[in-house]
């Protein structure tokens, strides 16, 4: 496995070898878990060669705090790589990837930046879409891969490409869970051991959604998700959203053709958790 830390370095070495080989990309901030290395495998399954990203991206933090929080295990995270045959990791520092510079460019999404996290995190996807669009100036995948854990991020990559003509294919890959349903995340590890064992009803809550719907109506559901939650000793619901998956939208009713999601973000304390759940069959 090769590490590369400087994007000139891994420029060079992806010149030498370009000709007849795909390149797979997994980006990332690092603590990583099963959620990040099922990425990677669909990578490899699909590429000659994987690299993977490590960059905790400032300009997508809209609380320094929690930018500061952000876990960091980079020895952890190279070995866990190694297990797992990966092929090449990139692991920029902040003057690397933003010089003096550290500023969001500012990008039109259509109107999907503007709903959910968009909502809660002011700059978040400006963050997100200066970052991964250097990274694939630096990298040029043929395919790149992203969790539909974050499934709004999932959508805006998909339209980043789409505006700036970008010539790779974003992949999504499903959602991987600890076995009592709670989505694999950087942040766990920052949960006490209280606020973990509470954390898997975020996901029984999906599912009940995922069960009532069409069956009730929307608010119905939503009336009944904070309700569940008002009660709830280590857990706060910042937001439970039925939306539209293309337009992210959030919808009243459900109409046939088209495919639907339930959204939730949720505080356990300071620590910030999000997951979703395809509805309908
Ligand atoms: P990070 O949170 O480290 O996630 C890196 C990738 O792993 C994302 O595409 C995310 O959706 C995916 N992922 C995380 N947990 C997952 C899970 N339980 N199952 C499946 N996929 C999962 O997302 C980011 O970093 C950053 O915003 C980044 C895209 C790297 C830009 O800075």
């Amino acid at each position: 496995m090769q590490v590369f830390y400087n994007s000139k370095s891994i420029k060079a070495y992806l010149d030498t070898l370009i000709e007849n080989k795909s390149i797979g990309f997994v980006p990332t901030m690092g603590a990583l878990h099963h959620g990040h290395l099922s990425l990677v495998e669909q990578a490899k399954t699909e590429n000659h060669l994987v690299v993977v990203s490590i960059f905790v991206n400032p300009t997508q933090f809209d609380k320094k705090e929690d930018l500061n929080k952000y876990p960091r295990t980079i020895d952890l995270d190279l070995k866990l790589l190694q297990t797992i045959n990966c092929d090449m990791v990139f692991i920029p520092d902040v003057e690397e990837m933003y010089h003096q510079n550290i500023l969001a460019e500012h990008f039109d999404f259509g109107g999907i930046e503007f709903e959910m996290e968009g909502k809660f995190r002011k700059g978040h996807f400006d963050g997100v879409g200066t970052i991964v669009k250097r990274f694939f100036e630096i990298i040029k995948p043929h395919k790149a891969y992203f969790g539909e854990k974050d499934f709004q991020q999932l959508q805006i990559v998909k339209k980043l490409v789409e505006i700036n003509n970008i010539p790779v294919k974003i992949i999504g890959c499903e959602i991987f869970r600890e076995e009592d349903g709670l989505a694999m995340s950087s942040r766990n590890i920052r949960l006490s051991e209280k606020q973990r064992k509470a954390a898997p009803f975020i996901y029984e809550i999906l599912l009940e959604a995922k069960k009532k719907f069409g069956i009730i109506s929307v608010d119905k559901i939503k009336q009944l998700v904070e309700e569940q939650f008002a009660n709830n000793e280590y857990l706060k619901l910042e937001y439970f959203e039925i939306a539209c998956e293309e337009s992210l939208k959030p919808v009243n009713d459900c109409q046939e053709k088209r495919n639907y999601r339930a959204f939730i973000a949720v505080f356990a304390n300071d620590v910030r958790l999000i997951d979703n759940i395809r509805l309908g069959n």
